[in-house]
């Protein structure tokens, strides 16, 4: 018998069903990890929304879940630098493809990560607070600093000095753009964003120098005039119906390119089951097109639009210096803070389901968390 326990969706579209899970073994450069705090992301609702259309290369039954935070319980032979006791935060990329959407999949006891993803937490940083960062922040991370996104200087990150270059990132209250605040500010780049008025005094404490209103018709002239002539690096665009207006301000703005988290249309609104309905069908259609008009009005004007995928920066430098050389020490000197703010939604793996049917309604500056009790060994 296992001692560990997990949250698997057993078939495309089912509910999260709680039974045992094999205890995972560590690779040679990961961690075992006791989780004691999940947060939930848009990915998990969009996969259990969307069957095999979303990660279809997912052979179910498996377990969902991305962000984890815990105590340490094993390491692997080849890791240096985390020992058994340590309290981390970690990015758990068992959804990916070519990795284990069983052992390395966060909505679970006990989960195996890989070193490289994880990194210390200071001891008053509650697990609850932490588990917000992992997806978010490597999907910044990703967008702003990958060769084929944005592609910007991170080579001195946390210690960079300032530059004139600004950095829009579109949809700074979304997790995945509150992150991206911190870190082209700590790359020593400049920051304007958008977001609804009341998230903007939180904005401007993450490090933007303006935000505006995204709803306001007159977001893109705004935005433009903030630039006032300056560089603009790259553009970061977040949320559904982001990319539009990004292509807008690049055409104002000269910048180059625009790399984009979300997809053109939104996979929520989708009942929650199996075959083809004309809902479906619709939305692929939009899906289709508004993609491909995305890249052709661009291309013409010389701008380059490229999907973000968060996991890229687990084969890339942009992990190390972002999990390994940045983000331990900023967490310790309070210089990148865990955002948003975790909204704690229950305790325990029953609670999952709850907190990714509550994720489909919408959060505003917040991360929807679920803690899990100490096993034994932790
Ligand atoms: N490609 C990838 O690898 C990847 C990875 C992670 C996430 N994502 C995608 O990135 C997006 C954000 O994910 P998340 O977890 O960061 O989201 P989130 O925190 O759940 O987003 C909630 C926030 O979205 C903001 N928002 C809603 N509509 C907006 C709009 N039209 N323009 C600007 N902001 C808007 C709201 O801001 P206000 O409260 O200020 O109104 C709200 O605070 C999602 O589309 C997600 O699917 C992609």
């Amino acid at each position: 018998m296992s001692d560990n326990t997990a949250a698997w969706i057993d078939s495309p579209y089912a509910d999260l069903t709680i039974r045992e899970a094999p205890r995972p073994t560590p690779g040679p450069g990961q961690l075992l990890i006791a989780v004691r705090a999940v947060a939930v992301n848009p990915l998990d609702a969009i996969i259990q929304s969307n069957g095999t259309v979303m990660y279809g290369w997912l052979r179910y039954p498996v377990i969902l879940g991305e962000d984890v935070a815990g105590v340490v319980v094993e390491t692997g032979a080849d890791v240096v630098g985390f020992s058994i006791g340590d309290r981390v935060v970690a990015y758990a990329i068992g959804l990916e493809k070519g990795r284990d959407a069983v052992t390395e999949s966060g909505f679970q006891t006990y989960v195996a990560v890989d070193a490289s993803l994880a990194a210390a937490l200071p001891d008053a940083m509650p697990f609850e607070d932490a588990a917000v960062l992992p997806l978010a922040l490597s999907t910044a991370a990703a967008g702003l600093f990958e060769e084929d996104q944005l592609a910007l200087d991170h080579s001195r990150l946390g210690q960079s000095a300032p530059r004139d270059e600004v950095v829009v990132v579109w949809g700074g209250a979304t997790a995945v753009g509150g992150n991206a605040i911190q870190l082209a500010r700590a790359a020593g780049y400049r920051v304007i964003t958008t977001a609804s008025p009341r998230n903007h005094e939180r904005m401007r404490e993450l490090g933007a120098e303006a935000a505006f209103d995204y709803r306001d018709p007159r977001a893109v002239e705004r935005i433009v005039g903030a630039v006032n002539g300056s560089p603009v690096a790259g553009i970061l665009a977040v949320a559904v119906g982001s990319a539009e207006p990004c292509r807008e301000i690049a055409r104002l703005t000269g910048a180059g390119r625009i790399a984009m988290a979300s997809p053109p249309v939104s996979f929520y609104e989708q009942p929650r089951r199996p075959g083809l309905s004309l809902q479906r069908i619709r939305l692929f259609l939009r899906l289709g097109t508004r993609t491909a008009l995305m890249q052709v009005r661009s291309r013409i004007r010389g701008i380059r639009p490229s999907f973000i995928w968060g996991s890229a920066i687990a084969g890339s430098a942009v992990g190390p210096a972002v999990w390994g050389a940045y983000l331990p020490a900023a967490l310790a000197a309070g210089s990148h803070r865990p955002y948003p703010e975790a909204r704690v939604v229950g305790e325990g793996l029953p609670a999952i389901q709850g907190a990714v049917d509550t994720l489909r309604g919408g959060v505003s500056a917040e991360k929807l968390v679920v803690t899990l009790p100490a096993p034994a060994d932790s």
